[in-house]
Order: structure tokens, then sequence, then C-alpha cells
């Protein structure tokens, strides 16, 4: 393979991103691949930074503030990590990408998602996910299991912000055929299989993506 692959993982807190995402890596190192996993917001030690301000439940940042926060850190992970990986074939799975910004900022607070569409295109220089996997399940479900941990300032929103947020994700699923919907409420090792027979066809060549 001599250009990368980027895929990112989509959905709201406690879908299973982070749990799903270390399996898959680890399936794709046992067929022989490079791979990277990433957070976003993260990555690098600016973007790292902008993360402990955009997460510190003391901080009030005005909608437009957030989501500029959140694209000048995707704009230095994009420039410093992302690129180089793809550049040299690897796969990078990435813990929330670009339509985090649309479901969160535009779904979730209101903002303009055309706004946000060219926001992101500035921040990524136009760079999209070759595929994206949508973990979905009802806010109630992710909330619960996440019960017990400390909550960042996005969680603390509440389950109407995150069932907005939800909604956004499916109406941008029903539109963007790289946006792979899974069921998030299923067993996890059954989410596993499906994103393992996803990805390996989609490697494989035989699931088309045109966006
Ligand atoms: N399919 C699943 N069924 C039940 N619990 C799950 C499932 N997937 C993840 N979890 C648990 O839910 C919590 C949140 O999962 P996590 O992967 O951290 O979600 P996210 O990264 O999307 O916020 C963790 O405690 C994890 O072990
Ligand atoms: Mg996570």
């Amino acid at each position: 393979m001599s250009k990368g692959l980027l895929i990112s993982f989509e959905g709201i807190d406690g879908a299973g991103k982070t749990t799903q995402i270390k399996t898959l890596a680890c399936a794709l190192e046992d067929q022989g691949y490079k791979v990277s996993t990433l957070r976003e917001p993260g990555g690098t030690d600016i973007s790292e930074s902008i993360r402990d301000l955009l997460l510190d439940a003391r901080n009030q940042i005005n909608p437009m503030a957030e989501a500029m926060l959140y694209a000048a850190a995707r704009a230095q992970l994009v420039q410093d990590v992302v690129r180089p990986l793809l550049a040299q074939g690897t796969i990078v799975l990435a813990d929330r990408f670009i339509d985090s910004t649309i479901a969160y900022q535009g779904y979730g607070r209101g903002l303009s998602i055309e706004g946000l569409h060219q926001l992101n295109h500035l921040a990524t220089g136009g760079l999209q996910p070759d595929l994206t996997i949508l973990l979905d399940i009802l806010p109630e479900s992710g909330s619960r299991r996440r019960q017990g941990s400390l909550f960042d300032r996005i969680e603390q929103e509440g389950l109407a912000f995150q069932e907005r947020v939800r909604q956004g994700y499916l109406e941008m699923a029903r539109v963007m055929p790289r946006i792979r919907v899974i069921d998030g409420s299923l067993p996890v090792e059954k989410i596993s299989d499906i994103i393992i027979d996803v990805v390996t066809r989609f490697l494989k060549g035989d699931l088309r993506v045109e966006s």
C-alpha cells in the first residue's frame, strides 16, 4: 500500500469508540498493516493543550470560540501527524474527527452547519476520512456506561444535547456514504466483528465509497 488510510470513529460519549479502536488496531496489526491511533482533540503538544482548555468543566467557552479551538487543534494534528503518517502508508484510526464538529457544534450548539464544513475544510486542507464508523447508542445508555467517571465540559451538557448530537450524526450518515452506522448497543465482541468485517472488505476494495 503506497498511501495510507484514514478511518474515523464517531458517536456520542460512551458509544464505544475507544474500546473498538483498540481491538481494530490489534486486528489490523495482526494482518500486517502499519497502524496508528490518535484522539481528538489532541495528538500533538499544542493540540493536547487546547484539549485541556476545551474539556475543563470550569471554562465557559462560547460556541464559536469552541468550534475554532477544535479546528485549531485539528489543523495542528493533521499537519504534523496525520498527513505524514498517511504519506508513509499507515492506517490512521482517529477517535473523533471532522464529523464531531458538525454533530456537536452544529447540531448540538446550533452553529451554521455550512460554516462549520468550511471551517473543517480550512483546518484539514480538505482531508476527509476514507471511512467513518459511527457507533450509535441512546444518550441514556452512553451516560449509564460512564457512571462513576468524572464528566468533562461537553459530557456535562445533558441528555437533550446528546440526543441532538446523535440525531445530527444519523442525518449525516444518511447523506454521506463513507459513514457506516453500527448499533453500539450490541455486545462489544459482536461490534468488533462487524467493524473488522467492514474495514477488511474496504481494504480489499470490495466496498466502494463515493462521497
Ligand atoms: N458494546 C458495549 N456494551 C457494553 N458496554 C460497552 C460497550 N462498548 C463499550 N462499553 C463500555 O462503555 C464505556 C465507554 O466505552 P468507550 O469505549 O470509552 O466509549 P467512548 O470512547 O465512545 O466514549 C466503557 O466502560 C466500556 O467498557
Ligand atoms: Mg473515548
